[in-house]
């Protein structure tokens, strides 16, 4: 297979780029930027928009294609992007990320190939870009899970609550209105009870600058085995405006859970029999509802629950400079954990920044 040229990967990091102007307006489709160009000269530019608008590749046609992801050859909300390929009249592909879409993968390639398009897989470090870019859809596809980020605030000393239960704040307020952001770019956020119950929060997406849509808020996910969160917290208050699922167990009273939905939140039951397993089933049924992502935003317990399960796929910590002691001051994970260190979940990747009086690390735990 012909390899990608200089002229090439300048083409394809800017169809990466735009594709990433996307973010937080696509739903459950993957972000996809495109590029049409004859050699130097650049055609057209396109990204994809809109969640069920058309995808990128569509909205500009023209001679050569740069795409950062796989065109697809399925009917979805839009027709195959590959048809429109080969109707235009595209000599030749230059791809940088294949699509893990059970009804993708490669075969639109395959389909274009067939055509007698020339494709160019572009691999290294634009493929590794791409795929970044769409963890949670690529985690999506691949298991029907939405993609998990832990967010937490952490004392010097390691802790993320005082021994009173008090984290409010750990971090200061540019810490804060950047999780605010992250809130306004993911499908969910997700609490335990302890921490709804501690803070009463309200989990919606404030960051500075124009206010958020109310389709751009996330829904507010409430792990809450036996149905305790109480009708009158800002949480259920706010159900009618911004979405909200609380997690129960089979254990939960018929009278709690009708309350809650009186109240306009939506109740999901996890099974199984622990809470590792529990949140596997719930992050099943959140996926099959279209949630692709999902900012973790504790506590301890809920936190080391999804550890134990595997499906914390991200860590961005924010470490303040104070300090709180006290033996039952709060750690950030509970759980089980691991016995050995060589059993331990190692980062793949670990970056770090200095955000107002904090610094933020940044692990990235699993890949997809
Ligand atoms: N600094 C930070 O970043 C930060 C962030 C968040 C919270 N906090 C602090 O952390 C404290 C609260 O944490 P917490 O550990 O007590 O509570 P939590 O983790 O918020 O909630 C734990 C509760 O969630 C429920 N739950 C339902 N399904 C579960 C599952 N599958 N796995 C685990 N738990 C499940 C359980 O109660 P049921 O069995 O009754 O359902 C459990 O007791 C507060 O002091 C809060 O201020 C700090």
């Amino acid at each position: 297979m012909a390899s990608a040229t200089d002229t090439d990967r300048v083409h394809l990091r800017r169809a990466i780029e735009l594709a990433g102007r996307g973010r937080g307006h696509v739903g459950a489709n993957p972000l996809v930027g495109a590029v049409i160009a004859r050699d130097e000269i650049v055609l057209g530019e396109g990204w994809h928009e809109r969640f069920g608008g058309p995808h990128a590749e569509v909205n500009e046609i023209g001679a050569t294609l740069y795409v950062s992801l796989e065109p697809c050859c399925h009917e979805g909300k839009t027709p195959p992007c590959t048809d429109a390929i080969v109707a235009a009249g595209i000599a030749r592909v230059v791809v940088a990320s294949d699509d893990p879409t059970e009804k993708a993968s490669g075969r639109g390639l395959g389909i274009l190939r067939d055509e007698g398009v020339e494709i160019v897989m572009a691999g290294g470090d634009l493929d590794t870009t791409a795929r970044l870019l769409n963890q949670p859809f690529r985690k999506h596809a691949r298991t029907g899970r939405p993609w998990v980020v832990l967010k937490l605030a952490m004392s010097l000393d390691g802790k993320v609550a005082t021994q009173a239960g008090d984290s409010q704040w750990i971090s200061g307020e540019e810490s804060r209105l950047l999780a605010h952001r992250w809130r306004a770019v993911l499908d969910a956020v997700i609490v335990g009870v302890g921490t709804a119950v501690a803070d009463d929060p309200q989990l919606t997406a404030r960051p500075e600058g124009p206010p958020v849509t109310s389709e751009q808020q996330p829904r507010r996910v409430v792990f809450d085995s036996l149905a305790r969160l109480s009708t009158t917290s800002r949480l259920v208050g706010s159900a009618a405006e911004v979405p909200l699922t609380v997690v129960v167990s089979r254990a939960a009273a018929r009278a709690d859970t009708d309350a809650l939905e009186a109240a306009g939140a939506q109740v999901l039951v996890a099974t199984g029999e622990n809470e590792p397993a529990r949140v596997c089933s719930a992050l099943d049924q959140l996926g099959a509802m279209g949630v692709t992502s999902a900012l973790l935003e504790g506590g301890p317990r809920l936190a080391g629950a999804f550890l134990d399960a595997g499906e914390i796929d991200e860590v961005r910590l924010f470490l303040a400079p104070i300090l709180l002691g006290g033996r039952t001051a709060r750690d950030p994970l509970e759980g089980q954990g691991v016995e050995l260190i060589a059993e331990a979940h190692r980062a793949l990747s670990f970056d770090w920044e200095r955000v107002g009086d904090e610094l933020l690390i940044s692990a990235r735990l699993r890949e997809w």
